[in-house]
């Protein structure tokens, strides 16, 4: 990664300098918090599946696959990530003048003695864990978001933490994603895959062409997210559903959710 980014000039001026950072062992957690800038409220966090292949071999991607909620996400462990790493970083902001309202997303790593460690924050909701988180929610979440978004205050005690149900997303993926994805793919989806309410296609890099026919247009071309009872059954009902999708090419991953059953 280095020579492809210092001598081969891989990432263009990005990457004319690398940071060298500790190496982080663990499991990721993605918790995202909706904040008003004052009060926040923890959503159920997800896990996000970052390499290309089974088992979490391959290049790193923007993310093929997540579900929801997540066992090692206990209520102690997202006690500390409230008061340890959300409530301090929407202080800092505020303090520094750029009082914060919307989605805070920490991307974390959970060591293996259980602390957390933050990778990155975003100021959004994440792709592929929204599709998962939103889908294992109970409705409700709309009111409090457009509160938000209108500049008004949470109430306080608000909890979004409940989940539903389980959720998993998979990602299906164009040919040659993460480094040279192809468009142009002809989609084909069964014309029945969401009928049971059990599925839910979130489009990503798809289009329409003149001919009305659906066509890859991007890396990460759908999020086949299934809801179910537990991680395993929606795991294996998303797996079912990504089987019943084709165009050339495609890539996913058949083990989404594997920490949590192993
Ligand atoms: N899935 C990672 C992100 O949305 O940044």
């Amino acid at each position: 990664a280095a020579r492809a980014m210092l001598e081969e000039n891989a990432l263009g001026k990005a990457g004319s300098e690398v940071l060298v950072e500790e190496f982080l062992e663990g499991e990721e957690l993605s918790v995202l918090a909706l904040t008003d800038g004052e009060h926040f409220a923890i959503l159920p966090p997800a896990q996000d599946h970052k390499r290309l292949q089974d088992g979490d071999f391959g290049p790193n991607t923007g993310g093929m696959g997540a579900y929801c909620p997540v066992g090692v996400a206990t209520p102690a462990l997202l006690r500390v990530v409230a008061e340890e790493i959300i409530a301090p970083t929407l202080r800092a902001l505020k303090a520094e003048g750029a009082p914060y309202r919307g989605v805070l997303y920490a991307g974390l790593m959970i060591r293996p003695d259980g602390s957390p460690a933050v990778i990155e924050f975003n100021c959004r909701f994440g792709d592929p864990e929204a599709q998962a988180i939103l889908t294992a929610m109970p409705a409700g979440l709309l009111p409090v978001v457009r509160m938000i978004a209108e500049g008004g205050w949470m109430p306080s005690g608000v909890t979004l933490g409940e989940t539903r149900h389980a959720a998993v997303t998979t990602v299906l993926a164009a040919a040659g994603y993460p480094d040279t994805p192809v468009a142009g793919a002809e989609i084909s989806i069964p014309d029945d895959l969401e009928a049971s309410g059990e599925i839910l296609l979130f489009h990503a890099g798809t289009t329409r062409g003149a001919d009305g026919r659906l066509r890859v247009s991007g890396g990460r071309v759908l999020g086949v997210t299934a809801v179910a009872p537990t991680i395993e059954e929606a795991a294996q009902k998303s797996r079912v559903a990504a089987d019943a999708i084709h165009f050339e090419g495609k890539q996913f991953r058949r083990d989404i959710g594997w920490r949590e059953l192993a």
